[in-house]
């Protein structure tokens, strides 16, 4: 571990299924230990919000998302979002995944830094389970 010798020792807590989950994949995964997972986790965690920072220019970009359709309100805030943003957002495309579980796929095409903020405040959203935001510049 180089570079990181010296430790700091920190205390969270996660809803149950959360942690199930993450331990499943760090045993897939072949982690030694839970700790070693996190600490990759926060790497790769610090890595997308750098890259994310990046995005700039005008842009082409996708979000896919799933969330909770039994969330009291999400539908209607995430709807909302996107009226706000209607010249950015071009189509979204819905497919009812499970009875409470929702996909959208949102077409954007406009600032990197606006692709990048609706994504987010779709992120914030109680609910709101995954976002993913994928852009490419209009010129290359
Ligand atoms: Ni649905």
């Amino acid at each position: 571990m180089a570079g990181d010798a010296e430790l700091s020792r920190i205390g969270i807590s996660l809803p149950k299924h959360l942690l199930d989950k993450f331990d499943e994949i760090i045993t897939m995964r072949g982690y030694s230990s839970r700790s070693e997972g996190i600490r990759d986790a926060i790497r790769s965690y610090i890595t997308h919000y750098q890259w994310m920072s990046d995005v700039k220019g005008e842009r082409q970009g996708v979000i896919t998302m799933t969330y909770d359709h039994d969330q009291r309100g999400l539908l209607q805030n995430i709807l909302d979002i996107q009226h706000e943003y209607m010249t950015t957002i071009q189509a979204t495309v819905h497919s009812h995944v499970t009875h409470d579980r929702c996909l959208e796929v949102i077409l954007l095409r406009g600032e990197g830094s606006e692709l990048k903020s609706i994504a987010e405040r779709l992120m914030s959203q109680k609910g709101v389970e995954s976002v993913k935001l994928t852009t490419i510049p209009l010129q290359d």
